[in-house]
């Protein structure tokens, strides 16, 4: 047996006390090495964060719009650097402070009752509200929305606020935009109307060498019988009975002057149709503007027929179902062009049929009149049917068409607060119906 030495316990001790300081430095070391790599993860998430704090905060400093957060106190959390400038205050010293602190009293109170009734669905829109701005009350259009912490609770709110000075002058860019469009419109609806009077030359100078031949025949005539009349007053001036009294026979001054009134009649006449055709035309080529007047939907009718017909088609065939006169209030110019774009397009249609023939019916339904025009052309195809309306779209060669007949009656008969149709008969053909409301819309 060893002897127990007290050296010998001393060993035995120290032995297992080596072991045991062993493993606690075993222990620190893995417990070091494990904060080194958690102190790393921490500086790696800080500077992510950091980076996102700093994104989060340029991209506020560089919007136009006010920012405020608040939270559920109403108390200010956060402002950017926008409503620094607008409010004139320094955002730092705001934070902690009430919406009073920047908002005007009525706004600030407003904006108090949304955030004490803040639930996630919270929303306002558009509000207007005032600023407290540097030279009095800066107003703001406002949104605001609910955000929430971690748990999905309600946290606080963020306000937007778009100065409205801001949003006055993006909706004058809109507006002038807008004019503009409107001008190049204005334009293309003149250029239009400018093309088909092209077409229609040979119809319109049709329509006035009838008036005009009349006035041409009878000048004529009156010219010739000028030449018997004056012999005669200069004998009846002279006082030379005799000779008057022969003139009056051979020259047949009697019945020169029963026929006299009746050809300075038909001057007149012919002079007054002339005047009216070039006061038509005058009508439909002038820019009227928005002017609306009195206008005779038959009348019209018949002038559009007669420009169309007599120069491309003096065969085509119209059955009317017109009253005598049908009176609406419109911009006559306009509403012409329309009538004569149908009249022309079922002219179109119809150019290779040996037949041409339309049919026009008109009747009044209350407060609308409705014109229907029915051609005897192929109709429309059923893939045409979509574009029919839209700018540009024409079947027709270069130089017959422009594609934006349709689409500018349209738009004419829209401002007029109508609707234009475009359909097939049952029995072929196409039929284009206009319906216009008798009274001009204020
Ligand atoms: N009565 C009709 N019958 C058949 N097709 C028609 C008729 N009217 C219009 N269309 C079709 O609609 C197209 C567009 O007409 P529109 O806008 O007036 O322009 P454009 O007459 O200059 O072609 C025509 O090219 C034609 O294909
Ligand atoms: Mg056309």
């Amino acid at each position: 047996m060893d002897e127990i030495t007290e050296d010998a316990i001393l060993r035995q001790g120290n032995a297992a006390g080596e072991a045991a300081w062993l493993d606690v430095i075993r222990k620190m070391d893995e417990t070091y090495a494990e904060l080194v790599g958690h102190q790393v993860e921490l500086e790696q998430k800080n500077t992510a964060l950091e980076e996102a704090h700093s994104f989060i905060g340029d991209i506020m400093a560089a919007m136009t719009d006010v920012l405020v957060v608040t939270g559920t106190d109403k108390l200010i959390r956060q402002v950017n650097r926008s409503l620094e400038r607008a409010s004139g205050q320094d955002g730092a010293a705001l934070v902690g402070k009430p919406l009073a602190a920047v908002f005007e009293a009525a706004s600030a109170n407003a904006l108090d009752r949304f955030i004490e009734r803040l639930t996630v669905r919270t929303r306002v829109e558009d509000a207007a509200m005032a600023l407290k701005g540097p030279d009095g009350g800066f107003p703001l259009s406002v949104n605001l929305s609910p955000i929430t912490d971690h748990r999905g609770r309600v946290a606080g709110a963020v306000l937007v606020g778009r100065p409205v000075g801001e949003l006055k002058k993006a909706y004058a860019d809109l507006a002038s935009a807008h004019d503009e469009l409107r001008g190049a419109q204005d334009r293309l609806v003149r250029s239009e109307k400018m093309a088909a009077l092209g077409r229609l030359v040979a119809g319109v100078a049709h329509e006035i060498n009838n008036p005009m031949s009349f006035v041409y025949g009878n000048s004529h005539a009156l010219k010739r019988y000028c030449d018997r009349l004056i012999p005669y007053v200069e004998a009846l001036h002279r006082g030379d009975r005799k000779g008057a009294e022969a003139l009056r026979d051979k020259g047949r001054i009697d019945a020169i002057l029963a026929d006299l009134p009746q050809l300075l009649g038909g001057i007149l006449e012919g002079s007054e149709r002339t005047r009216d055709i070039v006061e038509s035309l005058r009508r439909y080529s002038s820019d009227q503007g928005g002017s609306r007047e009195v206008v005779d939907l038959v009348q019209l009718v018949h002038t559009a027929v007669r420009w169309v017909a007599k120069g491309q088609r003096p065969d085509l065939i119209v059955s009317h179902d017109l009253p005598d006169v049908l009176e609406i209030e419109a911009h006559s110019g306009n509403i012409q062009q329309v009538v004569m774009n149908i009249v022309q397009n079922a002219v179109d249609a119809m150019a290779e049929r040996p037949e041409a023939r339309l049919d026009i019916a008109c009747r009044r339904q209350g407060r609308m009149v409705e014109l229907a025009f029915r051609d005897h052309g192929p109709g429309i195809a059923a893939e045409h049917m979509v574009k029919l309306f839209d700018p540009f779209f024409t079947t027709k060669p270069v130089g017959r068409g422009t594609g934006l007949g349709l689409s500018i009656s349209y738009e004419i008969v829209q401002n007029h607060g109508g609707v234009l149709e475009a359909a097939n008969d049952p029995q072929g053909g196409a039929v284009f119906t206009l319906r216009l409301p008798v009274e001009a819309k204020r």
